[in-house]
This record gives C-alpha cells, structure tokens and sequence, in this order.
C-alpha cells in the first residue's frame, strides 16, 4: 500500500538474520521505517517485519537474488517505492563467505555481483531519493579486505572492490549523501568455527572479546542516523586487531 511517509526509511540488504538483522533493529529503534531484503530466510524476514511493526514502525521484507544485480536491485526498487516514498538510508550488508574453489569457474563473478555490482547499481537507482533526503549509505566491508586469507581471495578480491567503491561513491554522491563503510573483525562466528580457531583469532585481539552484531548496529546508527562531518571512511570495527 503505497502512503505519504514522513518518517526516516532505511534499506537493508541482507537484513533477516545476523548482522543484519541487528542492524534494522537499530535502525527502527532509532525512528526509521525499515526494508529489509531477504534470498532464502524468508520466514526470519517475516518475523522481523512483525517484531518491527510490534515497535510501531513500518517494515517490509522484499524477496531479492543480488548475484543477478540488475533483476534483484528492480526488485527491490519495486517494492521499496511501492511501500515508501522516501529512502535516507541504504546499508548494503548481503554477502556470500565462501571459500575459494577452483572448480567453479563461476565464483568470483557471483561474488563480485553481490559484493561490487549490487552496491554500486542500488546507490545509482537510489541516489535521487538519497540526495533529495540528505541521507546516507553504509557498505559492509570485511577486515580480510586489507588483508585477504589464504583460501578466501575471491571473497576478499571483491570485499576490496566494495571498499574502494565506498571512497568513489563518497566523492560522487557529495555534498548531498555521506558514503562510508564498516570493515568488522569477526562480530558473529561462522556456524561451524571450532573453538580453538576462536580462540587463536582472539589471540590477537586487544579487547579480548568478539564483536557483536550490536556493535555494528551501533556503529550503523553513528554513522547514518543523524547528522555528522563524516564521508568516504572505513571504520575498522575489529576490537583493535588490525593494529597487532
Ligand atoms: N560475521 C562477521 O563476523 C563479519 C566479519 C567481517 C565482515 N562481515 C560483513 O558484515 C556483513 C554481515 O555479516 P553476516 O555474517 O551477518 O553476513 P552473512 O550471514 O554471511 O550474509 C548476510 C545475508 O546475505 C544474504 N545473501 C546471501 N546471498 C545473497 C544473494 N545472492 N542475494 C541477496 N542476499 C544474499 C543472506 O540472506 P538470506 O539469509 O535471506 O539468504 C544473508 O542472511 C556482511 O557483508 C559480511 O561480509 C561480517
């Protein structure tokens, strides 16, 4: 049902479970309606679209595959203006971890897509509305970026890919939409980590504790719900590992 919508609106990719699910929690709790996008956790999505309604905002989930950019940003795009009027916030945080495998010669080019493709073509469909709202964007880099892993470097390739878009869009959507990104240590385990690799990476990390998808959320909210002087950085949310 399309309506008039004087509240802030915030789109999150990737946004039924983990990270980002924290995130459109945040940002509802910070007084915006919230889009999440969903590929497979279509009933989390749902239930996150009811917790949020249960706080008074508005949510919708949107059914969207991002390794086909152009098919999964229409989507979005037509569901999101069917819904809202309006779009202050884009966080593009969807993202496909895997490991590196030779034997399919189709990896690193779904992993671009959804990495550096996607973000790049949602910022061009929704920069009007960003710069008529002064609103800004958030991109969900990786530390491994800087520094890629063994076993991971199409992951990482493309992870670096969305960190140098994160400078470019900066300079392009200025001096109407802030463009910066988060490049977190781990702030929500891989599933099936055995505890002695958690161990070993806390080893190296200063805080001594992992990250939580809360602190990213926090770090979303800095960065995005209000007004600052703040553009075209990488905030290493990593509990200080990256300076051992
Ligand atoms: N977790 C960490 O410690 C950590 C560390 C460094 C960086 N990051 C970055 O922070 C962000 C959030 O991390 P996370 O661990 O919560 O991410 P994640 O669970 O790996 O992925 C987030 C979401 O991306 C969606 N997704 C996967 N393939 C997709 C596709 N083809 N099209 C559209 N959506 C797709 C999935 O949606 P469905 O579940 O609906 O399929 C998934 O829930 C990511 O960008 C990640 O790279 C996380």
């Amino acid at each position: 049902m399309s309506q008039t919508n004087q509240t802030r609106v915030a789109l999150i990719t990737g946004g039924a479970i983990r990270v980002g699910r924290a995130i459109a929690l945040g940002l509802a709790d910070a007084g915006f309606d919230v889009a999440v996008t969903y590929l497979k956790n279509a009933q989390p999505a749902r239930e996150l679209a009811a917790e949020i309604e249960g706080k008074s905002r508005r949510c919708i989930a949107i059914h969207a595959d991002l390794v086909d950019p152009v098919a999964g940003v229409e989507a979005i795009n037509a569901q999101l203006t069917a819904s809202f009027q309006r779009l202050d916030v884009l966080v593009n945080n969807a993202s496909l971890y895997e490991r590196d495998n030779p034997g399919d010669a189709s990896q690193a080019r779904r992993l671009w897509a959804i990495h550096v493709e996607s973000p790049l073509l949602l910022c061009r469909r929704f920069a009007p509305m960003l710069k008529t709202a002064g609103g800004a964007v958030v991109n969900m880099v990786d530390l491994q970026a800087e520094r890629p892993t063994p076993g991971y470097l199409a992951y990482c390739a493309s992870k670096a890919g969305l960190w140098n878009l994160t400078l470019g869009l900066a300079r392009e959507l200025a001096p109407r939409v802030r463009v910066n990104g988060i490049a977190p240590g781990v702030v929500e385990w891989e599933v099936d980590l055995p505890l002695e690799k958690r161990e070993e990476y806390l080893r190296r990390v200063p805080l001594a504790r992992a990250g939580t998808p809360v602190d990213v959320a926090n770090a979303v909210k800095f960065l995005c719900a209000g007004e600052n002087y703040v553009t075209g950085q990488i905030l290493r949310l990593d509990g200080g590992r990256s300076i051992t």
